[in-house]
């Protein structure tokens, strides 16, 4: 959990490539309940293709359980989620890195105990053909594959900065580059959707500029579209193409930076006075 941290960051500068067509992720109707509890009420969202996307919004609000549901964790008691030209009505989580998605966690989900590199290269695990007994036995075309996830993994951690601890096991290494080597294992299997839970969230404000200049050049190098939720506004607001806001499961408010900082709404339910004189990191 978060609060809105005052500071801000980068603004979605420039030539922004969103593309009007099909969108990359459609959600319709998306609700979900914990018992008595409705996470999600209703959610329609469209994503278009090279687009940052932010979801924001109070703790509870529903923001990881729309990830969640995404991504396959969580199975909506109704609605459809549609990735391309798939429609799902709960997405195959075995299936999401061949739908072409890829994300980070709220809490980091890293192995401690492998290599920078070994970690990355993880995240191109469910793209492997060989199996687990080729591998072992290094048949040719595991071998092929390892020298090719090597490379990829070898190019994700030169564009994050990551070279100079990629031997380095992750466990002793701290909380900014940690998230560094979550994008890079997000990032290395080329994915056409990025969903990134909070990832300048507990880190230094020098380090979230570079994160969050990370994210944008993410977007551009790897040519994807990105989801992100991020609690400092100054950052949702300079980062982000298009930004929704959620409040106790429903979308309150979906649109440029500068209709959602004046949307009423938003106002009442989350920017309140906090944000106030808040200015924008430039990055
Ligand atoms: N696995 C779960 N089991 C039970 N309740 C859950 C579960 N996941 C989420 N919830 C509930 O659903 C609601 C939305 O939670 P969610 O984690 O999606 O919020 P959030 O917007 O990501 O909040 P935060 O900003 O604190 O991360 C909350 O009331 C939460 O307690
Ligand atoms: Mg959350």
């Amino acid at each position: 959990m978060h609060s809105n941290v005052a500071g801000g960051t980068p603004r979605a500068a420039g030539a922004v490539r969103v593309d009007a067509g099909a969108p990359v992720l459609t959600l319709q109707s998306i609700s979900l309940s914990f018992g008595g509890v409705t996470a999600l009420d209703g959610i329609d969202l469209a994503v278009a293709k090279g687009e940052i996307r932010a979801i924001i919004g109070p703790n509870g609000a529903g923001k990881s359980s729309l990830l969640n549901v995404v991504s396959g964790l969580y199975r909506p008691g109704r609605g459809v989620v549609q990735l391309g030209s798939e429609r799902f009505r709960h997405v195959p989580t075995a299936r999401l890195a061949a739908v072409g998605v890829a994300r980070t966690f709220q809490n980091l989900a890293l192995f401690k105990g492998l290599s920078v590199l070994d970690n990355v290269m993880m995240g191109l695990v469910h793209c492997r053909r060989a199996g687990f007994v080729r591998q072992i036995l290094s048949t040719p075309q595991a071998r092929r594959e390892e020298a090719k996830a090597r490379a990829a993994a070898e190019e994700a951690i030169t564009f994050l900065h990551l070279g100079a601890v990629k031997h380095q096991l992750a466990g002793g290494l701290p909380y900014g580059i940690l998230k560094r080597v979550e994008l890079a294992r997000a990032l290395v299997a080329r994915p056409r959707l990025l969903l990134l839970d909070e990832p300048l969230a507990g880190v230094t404000l020098g380090e979230k500029r570079d994160l969050a200049a990370h994210v944008r050049n993410a977007r551009d190098a790897y040519d994807t579209t990105i989801v992100l939720i991020e609690h400092d506004i100054g950052v949702v607001m300079g980062l982000s193409d298009r930004i929704a806001v959620l409040d106790y499961g429903r979308k309150i408010a979906d649109g440029s930076p500068d209709e959602v900082r004046s949307d009423q709404a938003v106002i009442d339910a989350y920017l309140g006075v906090a944000h106030e004189g808040e200015t924008e990191l430039v990055i």
